[in-house]
């Protein structure tokens, strides 16, 4: 009887642990939250389907992983309730691409409560949020080097961006979302290019547009339609608004090339295209493969208890014809 009883018992503990991670075959699987600030973003939803496919190309017959990815809505209420429930269904790993960075502390001390290990990715807390727990890391790209790059297309043209020869480079800057580094240092280091050579530049209009690509379309059209003739150059802080800023050049009956420049980041698809078709003068290529391969090699790192330094960074590439 007694032999019995352990029998079963024994046969229980199998069939939960079976239950409870050690998937078919014997696989062992770990569990993944990744939470996006908005679906609705261009360059996030490359990033983001690579990140779930190269977790699928890491998986072995003995390790598998159960990836879950949340849309952050652009919220962060809602976003922290999505790391709460990653919590509590007791995740190995979060990947957080954050709604506010300025939020990345109160996150930081849940997933330290919970010794949850944590990268965030493309939206780069501050240095000091950074040196919170040593299970945090950013995988990110240095946006100065992105603002530099713009600035530098537009520099190396014959003519250093002014189209119209009165001797200044005048200017739209189509801004991101402002809370964040990425659309503060395009914004200041594209012209810093400028600038730094010997180029007299004019700021004629500079707003937010979200990094969405009917707010660049619009304000795009709202700057043709104060300036005019006058703009040369109009610069986005990413593809995505210089897709939309494209419609309202055409619509202005502009020409790019010939009477105005247009420069974005990311290298989109669709921007690659349209530099190749004329319709932009160049773009910067922000790495979505190698963040997205960095990000879950950090992660894969944390699940195996390595550690991993406080900042990977990817470098920037310079896309023009
Ligand atoms: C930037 C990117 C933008 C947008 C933003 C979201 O790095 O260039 O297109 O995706 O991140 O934070």
């Amino acid at each position: 009887m007694k032999k019995k009883i352990i029998a079963l018992a024994l046969a229980f503990v199998l069939a939960a642990a079976m239950l409870s991670g050690c998937g078919g075959g014997g696989a062992k699987t770990y569990k993944v939250g990744v939470s996006i600030y908005k679906f609705d973003d261009n360059f996030m939803t490359l990033y983001r389907n690579e990140l779930e496919s190269y977790f699928k190309s890491k998986e072995t017959d003995s390790v598998k992983y159960d990836v879950t990815i949340t849309d952050g809505k652009g919220d962060m209420v809602e976003q922290t309730n999505q790391v709460d429930d990653f919590i509590a269904s007791k995740v190995d790993v979060m990947i957080i691409n954050l709604v506010q960075s300025s939020s990345a502390d109160t996150i930081t001390q849940k997933v330290k409560a919970a010794n949850i290990p944590c990268v965030y990715i493309n939206r780069e807390p501050s240095e000091d949020d950074m040196k919170a727990w040593e299970k945090i890391c950013y995988v990110g790209a240095d946006a100065r080097q992105s603002g530099t790059y713009q600035g530098e297309i537009i520099r190396d043209l014959p003519d250093n961006g002014d189209v119209d020869g009165d001797g200044v480079v005048r200017y739209v800057m189509i801004v991101g979302d402002p809370e964040n580094v990425d659309a503060q240092y395009r914004t200041e280091f594209s012209i810093k290019a400028l600038t730094d050579a010997g180029i007299a530049v004019d700021n004629l209009f500079e707003q937010r547009g979200d990094w969405d690509q009917a707010k660049g379309q619009e304000l795009a059209a709202n700057a043709l339609a104060q300036f005019g003739a006058s703009i040369d150059v109009i610069f986005c802080n990413n593809d995505g608004m210089a897709m939309g800023a494209i419609q309202s050049i055409k619509a202005a009956g502009r020409t790019v090339g010939q009477d105005i420049y247009l420069v974005g980041v990311d290298a989109i698809p669709e921007a690659v295209d349209a530099i190749k078709a004329g319709d932009m003068t160049g773009t910067v290529l922000n790495d979505h493969v190698g963040q997205s391969h960095t990000a879950v090699d950090a992660a894969i790192k944390y699940i195996n208890g390595q550690s991993v330094d406080t900042y990977l960074w990817v470098n920037y590439q310079k896309v023009d014809k």
